[in-house]
């Protein structure tokens, strides 16, 4: 494989964002199925903090990569990430004070969020990574 081939296997595209976000969309299915049967709260905080750390680091490679592209719409994308953490936070603060209610609701509706932020948000980004695969990052002056 030759230099450019492998500077291209390295960026972070549309590959490692869709097995990323497959990662994610397997946890959420965890927890609902978790929830689903009952399962100890202890067990669903548990997977709520896997989840947040997961999300966190998934995040973090989507904005470094915004940043270092100088992706026009990062305010934006930056919103919406900070908005699932923060939700994601709440229910995990719900469980351990004991006040979490109708939390396979709050899943589903969490999880749908994430998969039309896929399907429109990280779609856009995904697509204009690709036309910059090939260029290198800008540099602030
Ligand atoms: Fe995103």
């Amino acid at each position: 494989m030759g230099a450019m081939e492998e500077s291209k296997d390295l960026s972070y595209g549309a590959a490692s964002m869709e097995r990323e976000h497959a990662g994610q969309l397997s946890l959420f299915n965890d927890l609902k199925a978790a929830i689903r049967s009952g399962a100890d709260d202890s067990l669903v905080y548990a997977l709520l903090q896997e989840l947040l750390e997961h999300t966190n680091l998934h995040f973090l490679s989507e904005q470094l990569a915004m940043k270092l592209h100088a992706y026009e719409a990062y305010e934006s994308h930056l919103l919406e990430h900070e908005r699932l953490l923060a939700e994601v936070q709440n229910l995990k603060r719900g469980l351990a004070t004991g006040t979490a209610t109708d939390k396979h609701s709050l899943i589903e509706a969490l999880r749908s969020w994430l998969v039309v932020h896929i399907q429109t948000t990280d779609k856009a980004l995904a697509e204009y990574l690709s036309t910059r695969a090939a260029q290198p990052p800008e540099v602030a002056p």
